[in-house]
Parts: C-alpha cells; sequence; structure tokens
C-alpha cells in the first residue's frame, strides 16, 4: 500500500484524483497540503507542509506555482518523489525542478492524459510528413478559473512541433500588435477562457491548397486523476533520481 500525499488537495484536480483513490486499494492519502488548509476528507490537511513529518512514499502536486518554494525543498529534504502536475512555472522555477531531480525522482507533465500524448507524438509526425509547407497553429480552450496561458499543453504541443522542423520555433500569443503578415518561422498560439471547458486542444496545419487538424477534447477531469495515479506509482517505484515525463511512464506499460 502506498502512502501518498496530495498538494492543491482542496481544489478542482486535487478533489478528482481524492475521488479515484478511494477505488483504488493499492493507494492510500497519508495527508495533504493546501493553502486553504480545511478537512473535507479523511486525511490531514496543512497549510506549510514542513507540518507533516509522517509517513509518504510519494507526493503529487496539482495547485499552483507559488505553491513550488514551500514544496520542492520539502520533498528533496525528505527524500519523497515527487509528480508535478501543476502548469505555469516560469523559467526561474523550471530550473529549480530540474536542480531537485538531481536528489529525487520528479515526474513532471503538463497534461496526463494518454490521448493528449498520443496527439504530441501525431503533431510530431505530422510536422516532420508535412514540412515547411505548412503552417501551424495551435488552439487552446479552458474554463474562465484557469490563470495561466498559455497551458501547459499548448507548449507541449509547439514544443514537439518545432523539435521536428529546424525551419520554426517562434512562438506568437498575440497578433494584435503587430499588423503584419504571419512569419514562416512562427508557432500561433491562442487561448479561450470561458464557462467551464475542463481542456480543448487543436493543431491547425494549414498548407497551400490542404488543411489538417488534430484535435483533443477532455470531457472530463477523471482522465487527468487516473493519468496522476499512474504516474505516482511509477514515480514511487524509481530507483534513479531524474526527471521523468509521460514519455517514460508509456514506455513502462
Ligand atoms: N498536468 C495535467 O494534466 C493537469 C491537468 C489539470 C490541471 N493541471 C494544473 O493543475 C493545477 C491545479 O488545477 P486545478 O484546476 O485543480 O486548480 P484549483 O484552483 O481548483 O486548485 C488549486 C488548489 O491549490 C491550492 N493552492 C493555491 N496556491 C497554493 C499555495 N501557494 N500553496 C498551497 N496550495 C495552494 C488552492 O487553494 C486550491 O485548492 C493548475 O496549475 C492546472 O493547470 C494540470
Amino acid at each position: 500500500m502506498l502512502k501518498i500525499v496530495i498538494s492543491g488537495c482542496n481544489g478542482r484536480m486535487g478533489r478528482a484524483v481524492t475521488a479515484m483513490t478511494q477505488d483504488d486499494p493499492d493507494l492510500e492519502i497519508a495527508a495533504g497540503f493546501d493553502i486553504n488548509a480545511v478537512k473535507y476528507s479523511y486525511f490531514p490537511v496543512y497549510a506549510d507542509p514542513m507540518e507533516y513529518q509522517g509517513a509518504a512514499d510519494a507526493i503529487i502536486d496539482f495547485s499552483s506555482p507559488a505553491a513550488l518554494d514551500s514544496l520542492l525543498p520539502y520533498a528533496v529534504r525528505r527524500g519523497i518523489p515527487l509528480v508535478l502536475a501543476t502548469t505555469g512555472y516560469n523559467a526561474g522555477q523550471q530550473y529549480q525542478v530540474e536542480r531537485a531531480s538531481e536528489k529525487i525522482p520528479v515526474f513532471q507533465t503538463g497534461n496526463l492524459s494518454l490521448g493528449v500524448n498520443l496527439l504530441v507524438e501525431l503533431v510530431r509526425r505530422a510536422a516532420a510528413v508535412l514540412g515547411s509547407g505548412f503552417d501551424i497553429e495551435i488552439v487552446e480552450r479552458h474554463h474562465n478559473k484557469k490563470t495561466d496561458a498559455p497551458s501547459g499543453t499548448a507548449l507541449m504541443l509547439a514544443k514537439a512541433a518545432s523539435d521536428s522542423r529546424s525551419d520554426i520555433g517562434e512562438y506568437v500569443y498575440d497578433r494584435h500588435s503587430a499588423a503584419q503578415a504571419r512569419k514562416r518561422s512562427e508557432i500561433g498560439i491562442s487561448s479561450v477562457r470561458g464557462g467551464s471547458i475542463i481542456g480543448d486542444h487543436e493543431v491547425i496545419f494549414a498548407g497551400a491548397d490542404e488543411v489538417l487538424e488534430l484535435h483533443h477534447h477532455a470531457a472530463s477531469r477523471e482522465i487527468f486523476a487516473a493519468g496522476a495515479i499512474k504516474a505516482v506509482k511509477f514515480i514511487a517505484s524509481r530507483k534513479e533520481c531524474g526527471l521523468y515525463s509521460m514519455k517514460h511512464l508509456l514506455s513502462s506499460i
């Protein structure tokens, strides 16, 4: 039985993971961390990770970039493997994550769904096959509570495309300020925010006479919670420190 801690346990994803672990005989939630330290379930909740010194085989984090400064040193000091699902880190925070992964196993992904990770592979392949005659534009849509933009997934998709084509890689988030035609080197990324949309990602390959569109639609948060549970079992069993991703998880299945 793995004892896990959920950071951001009182948020939408924290609650979805809590609900899903209740059907899993291999997992028990030992504690939760949340700035809003209210106890809604059977486990204790702490505002500051340092207040919890009990057993923990791994931590799942679905909170906010603001939580990283207390969470990372805690996990490193206690040698606890970490699943970082939070998105929106700045470059300095990402550097800290990479440093921490030299001391503990860290699993990080902008998207825990199987379908999205397959989409990433399809985008990589489509960008390579279609080549320089096609402009690539990404449109992501999320609910009106999401604070970071573009989504971590849109950035994963843009990276997959630019990894396959050496002639592109300039991300353009706003066409309003520059009144000029699109450059070949650009990948346009547009963010839509509204209502309760869980997460939609569309990658458009627009050529001279044909357009290919790849589209993923998330219908519920359960797909991310299920991915988080797979990831926490994977990271808890790593013997080696390092920065792991969905690629490692999928190749281990
Ligand atoms: N990787 C993925 O597959 C995936 C999927 C869904 C969401 N996410 C990301 O997970 C994060 C959480 O998403 P959500 O929809 O559950 O958000 P949410 O706002 O519903 O929940 C966030 C929780 O974190 C807590 N929190 C905020 N700041 C904190 C801090 N400084 N310290 C401790 N706790 C803090 C909040 O009180 C809240 O309970 C976001 O970054 C989101 O983009 C990732």
